[in-house]
């Protein structure tokens, strides 16, 4: 997509704006996401100076989390990158990310009042999920309404903020498409935990199997944990790095208990229903194009 050229040109422009020269270089330090909330805007409401604006604004929210995320998480890759906070600091990683975020929300306060609100109120929800999943990972978390809320509030509600301003920006169903943009990043979650277990750390840019190790009971987890008759081994694995034989136990238990098959298929039907929900839109094709793609991704 050639407009994703334009939104980083616009997110740029942005960072000019603060005039500041430190900004601009660790701009440039930043790694490319696969920029799924901006694919959703453009393919909702179309290539316009507003919609280019808007996808600017999400992602340096998006970017603004990550930074503040990988210090939380003491990560030092992201997309298969050294993170800020590996190549300078914690205290960088953070003021960046401040500056990112309250650049996008001087932005945003010059927006339409419904879209500026919608995407605001995503940020304190996915504030919360991420506070939510630092907490979860305390202890071996065996709730899946715990995982669900986390997941809707760290992950989906970005992408719901995202779906349903595109639609209120081109006068479409905002209902709708709200609720299509939470089950796509609910379901881009799972896929996400999915991945974490059945690819390797080259294809994912940062280490493999490393949910589990961190505390983070993902939904395969939790399946295989319902799942297991003794649950003792499982558990004692909980936090541990774990070795070359731990792990293959993991993942043949994932598919002896069909955990993972049946994660996949938790995703897929959370697809399923958003793709029920817009199927009389006019850009149904391409909304079902978008599902499909991030269902089926590899990395
Ligand atoms: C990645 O999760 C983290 C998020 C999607 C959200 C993080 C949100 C905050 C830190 C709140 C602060 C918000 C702003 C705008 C300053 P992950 O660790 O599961 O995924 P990863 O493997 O990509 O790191
Ligand atoms: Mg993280």
């Amino acid at each position: 997509m050639e407009e994703l050229q334009d939104v980083k040109n616009q997110i740029k422009t942005f960072v000019q704006e603060c005039k500041d020269e430190k900004s601009l270089v660790l701009l440039d330090k930043l790694a490319t996401g696969k920029m799924l909330r901006s694919k959703l805007i453009l393919k909702i409401a179309g290539v316009s100076e507003e919609s280019i604006k808007l996808c600017a604004v999400v992602e340096m929210i998006h970017a603004a989390s990550l930074l503040h995320d990988d210090v939380i998480d003491e990560a030092d890759t992201r997309r298969g990158a050294p993170s800020v906070n590996a190549l300078y600091d914690n205290k960088t990683s953070i003021m960046f990310g401040d500056i990112l975020y309250s650049k996008a929300f001087t932005e945003l306060a010059l927006m339409d009042r419904e879209i500026a609100h919608t995407v605001a109120n995503a940020v304190t929800l996915l504030s919360i999920g991420e506070m939510l999943d630092v907490d979860l990972t305390e202890t071996f978390n065996s709730s899946y309404e715990k995982y669900n809320d986390m997941i809707y509030k760290k992950t989906a509600s970005l992408i719901e903020a995202s779906a349903k301003a595109a639609a209120i920006l081109s006068g479409k169903d905002a209902d709708k498409y709200s609720l299509y943009g939470k089950n796509l990043g609910l379901a881009f979650q799972m896929i996400d935990d999915i991945l974490d277990i059945t690819q390797d750390s080259e294809t994912l840019g940062k280490p493999a199997m490393l949910d589990f190790v961190e505390g983070k009971v993902t939904i395969p987890y939790l399946l295989l944990h319902e799942r297991l008759e003794d649950k003792t081994k499982l558990e004692s694995l909980y936090k541990k790095e774990l070795s070359q034989d731990e792990s293959s136990w993991i993942k043949e238990e994932m598919n002896n208990t069909k955990a993972l098959e049946d994660s996949i298929k938790l995703a897929k039907d959370l697809g399923n229903e958003a793709i029920e929900t817009v199927k009389d839109e006019s850009d149904s094709e391409t909304l079902i194009f978008i599902m499909k793609a991030m269902i089926e991704r590899e990395f």
